[in-house]
Formats: structure tokens, sequence, C-alpha cells
């Protein structure tokens, strides 16, 4: 009975080390259609910011605001979906994104950091703090796409 309980307790924690994380997926393709859907609306939305940052677009206080809170809000969904074991093959994501992933975790979570001080800059509307927070959250895009993205 006792050795039973330890036995269902041990498979408990593996389920809860490895299943519910990627439980979400049913396929491995599935997690990397997943991630890669969710960063092409990201990069269309940054994108967006960008061409108003750049001058290329005019200044709407309400929509940078909107893009800005989707970028941010869209970001939240993809890391457990980058850590699904064997979906860097395939896809635009190098394997050690998967054999470094505290670094890759860390790197996810500095660009949500990033992104919710953008979102603040954004509500606060004025120009000159959005610029170099945008500088600074594209900044962080770059360091992990240089180190973890293929293409
Ligand atoms: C922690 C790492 C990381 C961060 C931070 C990151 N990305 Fe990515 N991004 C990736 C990886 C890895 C891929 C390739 C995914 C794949 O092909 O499976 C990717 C792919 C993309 C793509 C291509 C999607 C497609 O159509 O396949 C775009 C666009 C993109 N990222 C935009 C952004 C933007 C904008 C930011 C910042 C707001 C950002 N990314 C931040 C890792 C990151």
């Amino acid at each position: 009975m006792k050795k039973q309980m330890v036995w269902v307790l041990s498979l408990a924690v593996v389920v809860l080390l490895t299943g519910a994380a990627f439980a979400q997926f049913a396929k491995t393709e599935d997690a990397v259609k997943y991630r890669q859907s969710a960063m092409f609306l990201i990069g269309q939305h940054f994108t967006r910011m960008g061409a108003v940052v750049k001058g290329e677009a005019p200044y709407d206080k309400e929509a940078f605001e909107k893009n800005a809170v989707l970028v941010e809000s869209l970001y939240r969904l993809p890391l457990e979906a980058f850590l699904v074991p064997g979906s860097d093959k395939g896809s635009g994501m190098k394997a050690e994104a998967l054999s470094q992933k505290d670094k890759f975790a860390q790197m996810h979570k500095a660009t949500e950091a990033e992104l919710a001080k953008l979102v603040a800059a954004a509500k606060g509307g004025d120009m000159n703090a959005i610029k170099p927070q945008f500088g600074a959250a594209g900044g962080s895009c770059k360091a992990c796409h240089d180190a973890y993205r293929s293409k």
C-alpha cells in the first residue's frame, strides 16, 4: 500500500514536470505552428509601431497603444511552445534554445519586461519616452533571434 502511494506520487510528479507543460499540444508540429503564428502576429503589430516611431506613419495615440497592448499579450503565449522537445527540427529555432532552456527563458522574460514598459510608455503618450523604449524592446527581440533563431 505504502509502496503504491510512493509510485503514484512519483508518477504525479513526472506528469507535472513533463506532461502538463506540453499537454496543450497534441503534436510537436502544433507547438511549432503555434509559436510561429504568435510570433507572426507579434511581428506584424511590432512593425506597425516601428513605422510610427520612424516617422513613416502618423502617430495616433490610441492605435499605438492598442498595438503595444496586443504585442504584450500575444507575447505571453508562446514560451512553452518553444520548449517542446524536438520542436527545433524543421523550424526556424536553433537546437541551442532547447539545450540552453534557462538562458532562453531568461531572454524571453527580459522581453516581457521591455514590452510591459512599452505599454506604459504608450499609455503615457510621449513619443520622447516611447521611442527609446521601442528601441529597447526591439533590441531584446533581436538578442534572442541572434542567439536562437536560424532564419
Ligand atoms: C526568447 C527568444 C525570442 C524573443 C525574445 C523573441 N523571439 Fe521572435 N522568434 C524566436 C524564435 C526561436 C523564432 C523561430 C520560431 C520557429 O521558426 O519555430 C522566432 C520567430 C519570429 C518571427 C517569425 C515568425 C514566423 O512567421 O515564422 C517573427 C516575426 C518574430 N519572431 C518577431 C519577434 C518580435 C517582434 C519580438 C520582440 C517583441 C520577438 N520575436 C522576440 C525567438 C524569440
